[in-house]
Order: C-alpha cells, then structure tokens, then sequence
C-alpha cells in the first residue's frame, strides 16, 4: 500500500463534515490523491432540484481537474454508514476518463477498508477509445 493511503483515508473521512445532504441526510467524503502526491478532497452537494446533486468523488475530481491535475493514484471514499462505500456507476465512470489504473479506496472505517483497481469496478467500460478518434 503507498505510504500516502493512511493520509488519504483520514481526509476523506474528515471531508464528509462539510456535506450538503439535506435531502438523503447521507454524507460521503472523497479524497484524490493525484501522481505526484497532492491530494485534493471533495463531499457530495445536493440541491432541492433532487437530480441536480453531486457525488463527493466528482466533486474531488472537478476540483483537481481545473488546477490542471490530469494523472491521479488513488481515491478514498466513505459515507456516514457502517459499512463500505462503493462509488455509483456514474463516478466510476466519469474516475475511468483519467485512468483505469486508479486505486478506489472502499472504507468501512479508518481500519477497514478494501483497495479495488477501478478497471474492475467498470468491467468493458466505455472510454476514450470506444470514440476513435
Ligand atoms: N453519493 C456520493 O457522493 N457518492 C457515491 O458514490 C454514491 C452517492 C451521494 C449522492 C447523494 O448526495 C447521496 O450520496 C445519496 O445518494
């Protein structure tokens, strides 16, 4: 495991204090660690308009994204439940634009939790070259 995990799993469990999620009352925290090891946090945001609400890990990614961040090593994501957090399908699929290679970090608490690659979260993913271009 890289040395920077333990770090990460701490920020994303601490950025879940900065939830907007009035409506699910279900907090999630992310924390990107990108290539050369800054790391950048984000939570969910929702909105009364339900389907305009945001998931954490995108929110972390947008926000790495437009400081110029391209290349990212891991994600660390956890939610307000006892038990492990997966990113929904519509992450792992705007995560897989920037690399199938990422580490998701799935916890259940500062102790527990599960290191998958995203390329087997999002078997047969569309990308970059379904496009041809
Ligand atoms: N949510 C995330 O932030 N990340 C996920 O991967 C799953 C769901 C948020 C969206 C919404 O604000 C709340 O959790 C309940 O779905």
């Amino acid at each position: 495991m890289h040395p920077l995990y333990s770090e990460l799993i701490e920020l994303s469990i601490k950025a879940k204090k900065h939830s907007y999620s009035p409506y699910s009352k279900f907090s999630v925290g992310a924390a990107l660690l990108t290539s050369n090891n800054k790391i950048y946090t984000g939570t969910n945001v929702e909105s009364a308009s339900y389907s305009l609400s945001i998931c954490a890990e995108r929110v972390a990614f947008t926000k790495a994204v437009s400081e110029g961040e391209k290349k990212f090593r891991a994600i660390a994501i956890s939610a307000s439940i006892k038990d492990y957090i997966y990113p929904c399908g519509a992450c792992r699929q705007f995560m897989y634009e920037f690399g199938k290679d990422l580490d998701v970090i799935i916890i259940k608490s500062k102790k527990d939790f599960l290191i998958k690659k995203l390329a087997d979260l999002l078997p047969g993913a569309f990308d970059k070259r379904s496009l041809k271009l």
